[in-house]
């Protein structure tokens, strides 16, 4: 097998794309997931096809340990190393840092790179040639020519570089380390060095993140993963207990909820649904009665940690809607404090997408006759399905 490293860089400014205001665009979200982590989590499968032995992150000195704790427990070995102010030399930390006879060098900016590209990148790799990627230029040109005036130019023979680029390591160190800095990619100095490249065909949806508007085009690029899950409770009302529902605390209500935390069904249900629909169970298997830990707690911190796991788990909030059956107290004026309460324990990017409708019990039955209330949830999720 040919032992290749898979280096991504990843430690530029993002300038163009609005980084200097802000964030550095490897550090923004594409799909809810951080953008430089599309490109490790390629590298991860690219590992588990036996394709790249190990992958090195190359990134701003300041964000080191951070991205270093991110990636523990990912199965291929990680290598975390700080780039330089520009990315020739940020390329070459990561090649140095790198232990593969080969390497594919891939910009941590290009989100979408897919394992038939790295195929046909990995199989072309030779210890006397560089590869790269090209597509055609589609446009049609033109020209700033002297006077300022536009020339149409002929696209005949032109071609749009991609990442990754692939290279025997130890000779395009030396390249590098060689050529006088400001290359735009490793195939311009290689071939300012006289060395042979060859091309593999591009890909259009190997896009790279540039512009600010590329965010959303790459948006539109995401696989969605979607899932639904439903969630129940029931919990008897009994004299001497707080009364408290979807994290708000009713001090006026006579009853209140038995039960072994506090009894909140409105924040059980939507955490049921929440974990049914991303496939890790539910409350009673993560924070089981009977557990000290969980006597009396307020359930919205069950809430505020079990949306952390679902989005840990890489989900994205699309909805939630829920149905609160109870005959007292009346809720409908409450609702909005209740919607608030909970969102305020949601990761940012999941509020306004919290839904609650109240429902009488008709005075029939346990519900009816304020023996018990009951709550179902529904809930929505998705997930970037490149990724998972
Ligand atoms: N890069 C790097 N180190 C640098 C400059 C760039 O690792 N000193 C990385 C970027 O993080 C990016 C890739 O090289 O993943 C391609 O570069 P580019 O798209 O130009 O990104 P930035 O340099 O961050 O953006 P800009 O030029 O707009 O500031
Ligand atoms: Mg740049």
């Amino acid at each position: 097998m040919k032992e290749t490293s898979l280096v991504i860089v990843a430690a530029g400014k993002g300038e163009r794309a609005g980084g200097a205001c802000g964030t550095a665009k490897q550090f923004r979200t594409l799909g809810g997931i951080c953008l430089w982590k599309w490109s490790a989590s390629a590298g991860e499968r690219l590992y588990a096809r036996g394709r790249v032995h190990e992958c090195v992150l190359v990134v701003p000195e300041i964000a080191l340990d951070a991205v270093h704790r991110e990636t523990f427990g990912w199965k291929a070995p990680f290598r975390v190393v700080p780039g330089g102010a520009e990315r020739q030399e940020s390329v070459l930390r990561g090649i140095e840092a790198a232990s593969g006879e080969y390497v594919l060098v891939h910009d941590g900016a290009r989100p979408f790179l897919s394992e038939e590209l790295a195929d046909r990148l990995i199989d072309s790799l030779t210890l006397d040639c560089g590869v790269i990627p090209l597509l055609p230029v589609s446009d049609a040109l033109k020209k700033t020519g002297d006077d300022r005036t536009l020339v149409p130019f002929p696209r005949e023979g032109l071609w749009l570089s991609q990442t990754p680029q692939g290279f025997p390591r130890k000779k395009l160190v030396s390249v590098l380390t060689s050529h006088g800095g400001g290359a735009k990619d490793e195939a311009e100095a290689w071939i300012s060095a006289g060395l042979p490249l060859l091309q593999v065909k591009g890909e259009r949806k190997n896009i790279k993140i540039t512009w600010e508007e590329d965010f959303a085009l790459a948006e539109s690029y995401v696989q969605r993963t979607v899932r639904t899950g439903i969630g129940y409770d029931i919990h008897p009302l009994v004299p001497g207990r707080r009364f408290i529902l979807g994290g708000v605390d009713f001090p006026d209500f006579p009853l209140g909820f038995a039960g072994y935390s506090d009894g909140d069904v409105l924040v059980h249900a939507v955490c049921d649904a929440l974990l049914g629909a991303a496939g890790m169970g539910d409350i009673g298997l993560i924070y089981p009665a009977g557990d000290p830990v969980y006597r009396n707690i307020a359930s919205i911190r069950l809430l505020a940690d079990t949306a952390r796991r679902v989005k840990q788990d890489g989900w994205t909030l699309e909805w939630i809607d829920s149905v609160i059956c109870a005959q007292e107290p009346k809720l409908a004026r409450s609702l909005p404090r209740m919607i608030s309460t909970m969102e305020e324990v949601f990761p940012e990017a999941w509020r306004g997408r919290l839904h609650l409708k109240a429902k009488s019990g008709e005075r029939v039955g346990p519900v009816g006759e304020s023996h018990s209330i009951v709550c179902h949830s529904a809930a929505t999720l998705w997930r970037p399905a490149d990724i998972f």
